[in-house]
């Protein structure tokens, strides 16, 4: 395992006073899109808002580059190289769209500020010309790629996204796929959460399903492609 793997180990996360994730591990390398799938209620979120620091950890470790994630602020998290994209596409919608790029950006030195925006514009190339536009103005699929976009300003080396295609027209998801995969070309590593699982399990390298707060399956996602029935099988769980 090189030092560049993010590594979750035995994380449990309570809400409200109850635990919802018990000791989930996972491992996501770089380059890689790994797909993280489950029914509604698994902890997929909660383990995504503790992976960004919002919400507390109560036992376990996340490990990236030999730094102990767990715990930081989620300034710090994404300072550390992980970003994350919430469920719900939330741009700040009385800000233009550059505005929210530029926001993102606060975090790289000045200097480095356009060229990184640039970089967005050159993987969502429909975003360049609507950047006086209000992102609440923007088509849900639109709204979506800023969301990715402010993720990526800061070139992060690990990009969560919490339920891409939620809500989205599957002509716009399609959209979404080959920034995707430029993405992970490019040398990061995605965590990607799906409910279409089919266009999870053709994008990814590996696979995890949870379902009640635990990792019920782990395989290479072409196994799982071609073996529906193991998935079948978590989603009855819920
Ligand atoms: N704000 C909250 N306070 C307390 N419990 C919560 C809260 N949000 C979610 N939960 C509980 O945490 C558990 C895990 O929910 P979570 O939203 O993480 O699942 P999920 O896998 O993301 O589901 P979905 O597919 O519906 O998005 C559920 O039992 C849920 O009821
Ligand atoms: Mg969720």
């Amino acid at each position: 395992m090189t030092d560049t793997t993010l590594v979750i180990s035995g994380l449990t996360i309570e809400r409200g006073g109850r635990e919802v994730v018990h000791g989930v591990d996972v491992v996501a390398r770089p380059g890689e899109i790994t797909a993280l799938l489950g029914p509604n209620g698994a902890g997929k979120s909660s383990l995504v808002l503790a992976l960004a620091g919002t919400l507390p950890v109560k036992g376990g470790t996340v490990t990236l580059d030999g730094l102990e994630l767990s715990g930081r602020k989620p300034t710090a998290v994404r300072a550390a190289g992980l970003a994350t994209v919430p469920e719900g596409h939330r741009v700040l919608k009385d800000m233009t769209v550059l505005d929210n790029l530029r926001v993102s950006s606060f975090l790289l030195p000045a200097r480095e500020r356009d060229a990184a925006i640039a970089r967005v514009h050159g993987l969502f190339e429909e975003l360049a010309p609507l950047g006086e536009r209000l992102a609440g103005s923007l088509s849900g699929g639109q709204q979506q790629m800023l969301a990715i976009g402010q993720a990526l300003v800061v070139q992060p080396k690990y990009l969560v996204i919490d339920e891409m295609s939620l809500g989205l027209a599957p002509i716009i998801v399609r959209r979404l796929v080959p920034a995707l995969r430029r993405i992970a070309e490019a040398g990061v590593g995605v965590i990607l959460i799906e409910q279409f699982t089919q266009l999870a399990l053709d994008l990814a390298t590996d696979a995890y399903a949870m379902a009640q707060g635990r990792i019920v399956v782990h395989a290479p996602a072409a196994e799982l492609r071609d073996a529906p029935e193991r998935l079948e099988q978590a989603y009855r769980l819920a």
